[in-house]
């Protein structure tokens, strides 16, 4: 367990997967039913901008801070309105610290929602829990994501977002995460299931979007976003999601959200998003 989400908190690939995940949140607190959000691989929740981490790669800096200065139109700053409210800062030069997937939810939260927050590293799960203070809608656990996605669905509010974000440090990752939510879609087929990838692989996106097909998964849309021209051996540059049963007009919303990623992230002519439905063709 080497990854440390530090290096590359409020980055590029974090303020796509984060700006859907609370415009999913959003639309999830329109009903007025408690719902659940489960989140496999939580991180530890805050993360300082001005660690050594952060300012060793500044990866924020093309990505969160961007987004922040951006010449946003109405309907952009709409559309990213729930997130740049969980972020909190008017404005880059505002930006100290970034939220991770758990905070963002936090603050998304009614009273009558519930949290469930799952990390494997010793250490960071006390700084999660920390980082959460004392919530009693939130439970942050020392377990591992997969087995509690197993053991916590269907919650009991039988509705809710199960955010699947793990480090891919091993080989068989979209394997393993492709397999616990088949399991998890099996018992709970009404759940709503984002599953972020890194879009580096083209051979192993496409196996893995397959395996989600071919087990039976209805409606998912699959969502990927590129900042720049990749080069071989380089660093990240594509980031993708998979939604499974998200909200029907998140197509729509998502065209011009990613969109504007696109127009204020987007370093050359090399960015690039993509949003389709999985099926078998
Ligand atoms: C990509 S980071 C999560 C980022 C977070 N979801 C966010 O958006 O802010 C992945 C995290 O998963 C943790 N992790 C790795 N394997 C795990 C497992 N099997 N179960 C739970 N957490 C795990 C790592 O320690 C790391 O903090």
């Amino acid at each position: 367990m080497n990854y440390r989400h530090a290096f590359h908190a409020g980055n590029f690939a974090d303020v796509f997967k984060h700006a859907l995940l609370a415009r999913v949140f959003d639309y999830a607190k329109r009903k007025d039913t408690p719902l659940r959000y489960l989140d496999t691989h939580a991180g530890i929740g805050l993360y300082d901008l001005q660690s050594d981490e952060a300012q060793r790669t500044g990866e924020w800096r093309d990505g969160i801070a961007r987004l922040l200065d951006a010449p946003l139109s109405e309907d952009e700053r709409a559309l990213f309105a729930p997130y740049l409210w969980a972020v909190g800062a008017p404005s880059a030069k505002d930006l100290t610290v970034y939220p991770g997937s758990p905070l963002i939810a936090q603050r998304m939260l009614r009273s009558m929602d519930r949290l469930t927050l799952c990390e494997l590293h010793p250490k960071d799960i006390g700084l999660l829990q920390n980082n959460i203070g004392r919530d009693r809608r939130v439970k942050a656990l020392h377990i591992d994501g997969y087995m509690a996605l197993k053991a916590y669905v269907p919650p009991v509010e039988r509705r809710g977002i199960v955010l699947i974000d793990p480090p891919f440090e091993s080989r068989d990752e979209f394997a393993v995460m492709a397999k616990a939510c088949l399991q998890a879609y099996a018992k709970w087929p009404i759940g709503q299931y984002l599953l972020w990838y890194p879009a580096k692989d083209t051979v192993a996106v496409k196996e893995f979007h397959a395996t989600l097909v071919d087990a039976g998964v209805k409606r998912a849309l699959n969502l990927e976003f590129q900042i720049e021209a990749a080069v071989e051996d380089g660093p990240l540059v594509r980031t993708g999601l998979v939604m499974i049963n998200p909200p029907f007009v998140i197509e729509e919303e998502a065209r011009v959200m990613l969109s504007a990623l696109q127009k204020y992230l987007g370093r050359n002519r090399g960015s690039a998003f993509q949003i389709n439905w999985l099926s078998r063709d």
